[in-house]
C-alpha cells in the first residue's frame, strides 16, 4: 500500500518533502537522486537549495527531457534543474547525468542512461509529478507499463499544459525513463498539489492499475510515498483513512 501523506496547502507539502529527501541523504549520502522537473517540485527545490552540503556527495539524473534541448538551451529540463537546485547547492559535477535532448541519436541516449543508472546501482530516491493526464514522466497513457528510457511523443494535452504561461516544448518528443525503469528506484516520492490534480490523484492512487493513468503504476512499488495537499486530496475516497493512517504510523509495534 502506498502511503499517503496529506498536508495543508504546497507550502506543508514542500517542508514535509523536503525533510524526507535530506532524512534520504542524511542515511546515505553518496545517494542517487532521480529529479523531476514541472510547477509542482519547485518549492522542494527552494528548500532544498538551503540545505548546501546535503549532496556533495549525491549523484543526479532526470526524468525526462524535451527533444532538441541541449543542457544549456533557455527551455531544457537540464537546465531547469540547474537553476532550480543543482547551481545552489554544493555537488560534483562529475555525478550529474541528465537526458541529452540534443542527442544525435536518441535510442542510444536513452540506452546509454539506462547502463550509467545501473553503473551506480540504481536511483535510491525518484522524485515525481503526476501529469493532468495521468502521466509518470513522460510516459504518457497507454505507455506500457515496463517500458525503459526511451523517446516518446506527447499528447496534445500535455502539450498545453507545458505552453501554459509561457513558450511551450519545440517538439512533439522527449526522451523519458520508462515505467519499469522508474519502478526499480529503491523509493519514489509522488508530489501533487492543487485542485486542478484532484481527480487524478484519485484515479492514481484509488483507482485500478493500467496503462490507462500510467501514474498507477505507483501503486505497486513496495516503497512509494504520496504527498498532496489537501486540494489535490480532496476527492480522495478514502481520505479520512489515509489521514488516520499516518497519523498512527508510529504507533505500530509500540
Ligand atoms: C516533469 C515530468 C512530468 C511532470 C508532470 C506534472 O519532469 O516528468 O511528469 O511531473 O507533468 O507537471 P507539473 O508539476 O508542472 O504539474
Amino acid at each position: 500500500m502506498p502511503e499517503i501523506i496529506i498536508k495543508r496547502d504546497p507550502e506543508e507539502m514542500s517542508d514535509e518533502a523536503c525533510g524526507l529527501v535530506l532524512a534520504a541523504a542524511a542515511r546515505k549520502p553518496a545517494f542517487a537522486l532521480g529529479l523531476a522537473t514541472g510547477s509542482t517540485p519547485r518549492g522542494l527545490y527552494e528548500r532544498l537549495r538551503r540545505a548546501k552540503g546535503a549532496f556533495a556527495k549525491a549523484r543526479f539524473f532526470n526524468l525526462d527531457e524535451l527533444h532538441g534541448e541541449g543542457p544549456d538551451s533557455a527551455l531544457s529540463f537540464h537546465r531547469a534543474l540547474r537553476e532550480q537546485l543543482l547551481d545552489h547547492v554544493d555537488h560534483d559535477p562529475g555525478n550529474v547525468r541528465f537526458l541529452r535532448g540534443d542527442a544525435d541519436d536518441l535510442e542510444a541516449e536513452a540506452e546509454a542512461y539506462e547502463r550509467e543508472i545501473w553503473s551506480v546501482g540504481g536511483i535510491d530516491l525518484q522524485i515525481l509529478g503526476v501529469g493532468l493526464n495521468g502521466h509518470l514522466g513522460f510516459n504518457e497513457p497507454g505507455s506500457s507499463l515496463g517500458s525503459r528510457t526511451r523517446p516518446k511523443t506527447l499528447e496534445a494535452t500535455t502539450l498545453a499544459q507545458y505552453s501554459r504561461g509561457g513558450q511551450g516544448p519545440r517538439s512533439l518528443f522527449v526522451l523519458t525513463m520508462g515505467l519499469g525503469t522508474i519502478m526499480e528506484a529503491r523509493r519514489l516520492l509522488v508530489l501533487a498539489s492543487g485542485e486542478e490534480k484532484a481527480e487524478i490523484v484519485q484515479r492514481m492512487v484509488e483507482g485500478p492499475v493500467t496503462a490507462e493513468v500510467p501514474a498507477s503504476i505507483v501503486q505497486m512499488h513496495p516503497r512509494v510515498q504520496i504527498l498532496v495537499d489537501e486540494a489535490a486530496a480532496s476527492r480522495l475516497k478514502r481520505r479520512d483513512y489515509w489521514k488516520w493512517v499516518y497519523a498512527n504510523k508510529w504507533r505500530v509495534g509500540q
